[in-house]
């Protein structure tokens, strides 16, 4: 297939979209990775044509500056008044560069087009040589479309919109797509003889293949093979109904290339997504944005990936990341918040109800639970034990916390940037800490735990607490009275007692209870 010398192309993006009932431009609402008018224009790109102008004018400021992000290439076009497709078309003419050759028309609004269908209906056009060519579709329901309307031997006779269709025409279900391939010179000649003689006053580009019929120009129906290409969108529900099928197309496409996707009803994948062979996505996940899975690595059910790389054989389960990079075998969830700049090396583990921002998570480094890691270099292998904080914020400048290589942090710690914990170094679980604590040393920070024997016969008597303690007394008065040094002071005139525990256990996290401080 030879490639189609396009010109210009002309995408009609002025109009309200008066039943999207929206603040935002019709045109800008957005499906699955880019915009409506993004996915014209991605599917027009191919053509690589010379000049691409956009007509723009209900929210031009916000057309224009989306224009600016997706396709700085493309020229914005202004039509202030808003007075007909063939109108948006002359005024863009009279701003394009090149007054020859193809000049291919798209509306802004059918965002279903494949670039395959854009180039076929190119090819069909220049191979007849025709002065305009029309994309048309058999549809099951065409109301509202403008309808192709055919002599007996089935030639092109006239597009007539429904509105001013009579009934005979209204009953063809072959319609218009708005998508249209025109010569030049010609479709210039012929926009200056359009009139507004109809029934919302406006000048219809469609008007000008009725024009050419009637001079003899040769005009061509290329019939697209799938209609669902050429569906538009006019309200909610039509978009909606959009998002649906462009979703089963992408599905359809991955799961051919090799990916599992256990439930293609509830998995949203945007356009700009890449997945590898043998990724497996389960049920209820979106993919959104730039996000990449590599091969091997399982992401759901119930997990929203925006931005975010995943690696190969990693797992996310039941979280939500926003730019953030997963390692290979790394492992994400249930119920981790990933956010910016969270980059899990290989192997990683993030758990449950952690939060990561900013920061490396090292290989092989565990933040099982309940976890805050702010602006933190956490080392390879490291431990950071449940309900760790990363304290980055003092409530004017953020700070870093590093965390050396196979360092262990004990539960229920804060760390306070700036601070840092050498490679090998243990935190005392329950600490505060504000000095770094070197490689190897132990850091302790807390303060001291005593007892108060008999508290709760005195002060809380009757209650099922001080029923359980006489029981559990009495058991161990009876079995192994005088074997514990914390044994009751029996009768209960030892007020305020004091036992502070010194326990060499220095497993799990009642590490070192009491202990010095690093020296
Ligand atoms: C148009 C076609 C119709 C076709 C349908 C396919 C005409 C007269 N009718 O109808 O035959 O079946 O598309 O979806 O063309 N626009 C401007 N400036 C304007 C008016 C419209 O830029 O002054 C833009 C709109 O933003 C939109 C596109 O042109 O992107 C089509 O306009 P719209 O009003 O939606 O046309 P339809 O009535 O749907
Ligand atoms: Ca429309």
């Amino acid at each position: 297939m030879s490639q189609p010398r396009v010109r210009t192309i002309v995408v009609l993006a002025a109009g309200e979209g008066k039943r999207m009932k929206s603040a935002l431009p019709k045109v800008l609402h957005p499906l699955l990775g880019r915009t409506l008018l993004g996915h014209v224009l991605a599917a027009s790109a191919p053509l690589a044509a010379d000049h691409t102008l956009v007509v723009v004018g209900h929210g031009a400021e916000q057309v224009t500056a989306h224009l600016a992000e997706v396709a700085p290439d493309a020229s914005p076009v202004l039509q202030a008044e808003q007075r007909g497709t063939g109108h948006a078309v002359r005024i863009a003419l009279d701003a394009a560069p090149d007054q020859t050759g193809t000049v291919i028309v798209i509306n802004g609004d059918a965002p279903l087009l494949r670039p395959e269908t854009v180039a076929a209906l190119v090819e069909a056009h220049e191979a007849a040589g025709a002065a305009a060519t029309v994309l048309a579709a058999e549809v099951a329901d065409p109301t509202g479309l403008g309808r192709i309307v055919r002599d007996e031997a089935g030639r092109l006779e006239q597009i007539v919109e429904e509105r001013d269709a009579t009934p005979a025409q209204r009953a063809l279900r072959e319609i218009n797509a708005g998508i249209y391939a025109f010569d030049a010179s010609r479709l210039r000649d012929t926009l200056g003889k359009l009139s507004t003689d109809n029934d919302q006053g406006e000048e219809y580009l469609t008007d000008v293949f009725g024009l050419l019929v009637a001079t003899g120009e040769p005009v061509v129906v290329h019939v697209a093979p799938d209609a669902t290409e050429t569906l538009g969108c006019n309200d909610r529900v039509e978009l909606a109904n959009l998002r649906a099928l462009l979703r089963d197309r992408v599905n359809t496409g991955w799961m051919r290339a090799g990916v599992t996707l256990l439930d293609p009803a509830t998995t949203w994948i945007d356009v700009t997504v890449t997945l590898e062979r043998d990724a497996v996505v389960d049920q209820n996940t979106q993919l959104r944005g730039v996000t990449t899975v590599a091969a091997g690595a399982v992401v759901g059910p119930d997990v929203t990936l925006i931005d975010t790389g995943v690696g190969a054989d990693a797992t996310v389960l039941r979280s939500h990341a926003v730019s953030a990079e997963i390692g290979p075998r790394a492992s994400v969830g249930p119920y981790a918040y990933l956010r910016p700049a969270a980059r899990l090396a290989e192997q990683a583990k993030v758990g449950t109800f952690v939060e990561v921002k900013n920061s490396e998570v090292g290989a092989g480094a565990k933040v099982p639970h309940l976890s805050y890691v702010g602006d933190a270099t956490i080392g390879a292998r490291a431990n950071i034990g449940a309900a760790t904080i990363f304290v980055n914020y003092d409530g004017v400048a953020k700070h870093r916390t590093t965390v050396g290589e196979a360092a262990f942090v004990g539960c229920d710690t804060t760390l306070m940037a700036p601070v840092e914990v050498g490679p090998g170094a243990y935190v005392a679980a329950g600490s505060a800490i504000d000095k770094d604590v070197p490689a190897g040393a132990l850091g302790v920070a807390r303060g001291r735990q005593r007892n108060i024997d008999g508290w709760v016969a005195r002060r809380r008597a009757g209650t099922r607490s001080a029923e359980a303690a006489e029981r559990a007394l009495e058991r161990a008065a009876g079995g192994q009275a005088g074997a514990t040094e914390n044994a009751p002071s029996g009768g209960g005139g030892a007020s305020q007692g004091e036992a502070t525990h010194v326990t060499a256990d220095a497993g799990g996290l009642g590490l070192a209870k009491g202990d010095t401080a690093t020296e």
